[in-house]
């Protein structure tokens, strides 16, 4: 692809991103205050409410700049594009968080193959990747290159159903005498982004969706790190785990 088409993709994913930003910051700071405390009882209708106002907003922005692309999105329709250009958007990822007003929550916009951007409003953090490259604020991203599993921070998440959470104790059991220590934060794309920046050493998880991790796998393998899946097995959905390649096969190991 030419750089100016890569460069307009790039454009037109931050554009969706900012603008739904926007959105959920708004509606985050009416219901909690600025720092997150909430105060409005109704908090449940307000988180979707705001989700699919930011769905629609960021749907907008890509079908007046990019008519003939496909979309995939949580929170809407699948539609089908003409280009062979997929968009791929979590339009609030970390959905928990935003309803309990802690601020790790954030919006994921990714032209699968392409680019793939993760934009925390709260923060003003913009994770970016085009062609290769990864930053966050236009400057590259350094993940950890932790060579000793025993002194890594690993973030998780887990998923919905209690039978598939109990399985996931008896992993995190193995894992935890293993690492330094385990992080639940709440927001897969936000846990990639942040172990391409080097705050964490290493991330995994199952059941994911694919809009929860199309831009944050991205960004990881461009900053160099393993990118691997997790297979299905047992009652477990199959997953990612993102690390060093130091240390990545004996996670791997521990967590497959
Ligand atoms: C969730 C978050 C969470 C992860 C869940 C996801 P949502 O996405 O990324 O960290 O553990 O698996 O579903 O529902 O907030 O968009």
């Amino acid at each position: 692809m030419a750089a100016g088409e890569l460069a307009e993709l790039r454009d037109v994913a931050v554009e969706a991103a900012r603008v739904a930003g926007d959105i959920l910051v708004a509606r985050y700071e009416s219901a909690t205050g600025p720092v997150g405390v909430r105060s409005k009882s109704s908090a449940t209708d307000l988180v979707s409410e705001a989700d699919l106002a930011a769905e629609r907003a960021i749907r907008e922005v890509l079908t007046r700049r990019r008519p003939g692309d496909g979309i995939l999105g949580e929170e809407g329709d699948d539609v089908p594009g003409t280009t062979g250009l997929r968009w791929v958007v979590d339009p609030l990822d970390g959905t928990t968080n935003y309803l309990f007003g802690l601020p790790q929550w954030c919006v994921s916009v990714a032209c699968e193959h392409r680019v793939g951007v993760v934009w925390d409003p709260l923060r003003q953090e913009l994770f970016e990747t085009t062609g290769g490259t990864a930053l966050l604020n236009g400057r590259a991203l350094e993940p950890s290159g932790r060579e000793d599993l025993a002194t890594a921070l690993v973030a998780t998440g887990f998923g919905y159903d209690a039978g598939v959470r109990a399985r996931q104790a008896e992993v995190i059991a193995r894992v935890l005498p293993r690492v330094r220590d385990i992080r639940r934060m709440g927001s897969a794309a936000l846990d990639l982004a942040w172990t391409a920046a080097g705050r964490y050493d290493a991330y995994y998880e199952r059941g994911i969706a694919v809009w929860d991790v199309a831009a944050g796998s991205m960004l990881c393998a461009a900053a160099g790190l393993a990118v691997r899946e997790l297979p299905a097995r047992d009652a477990l959905a199959a997953g990612i785990l993102v690390a060093g390649p130091a240390i990545a096969e004996e996670l791997l190991d521990l967590v497959g």
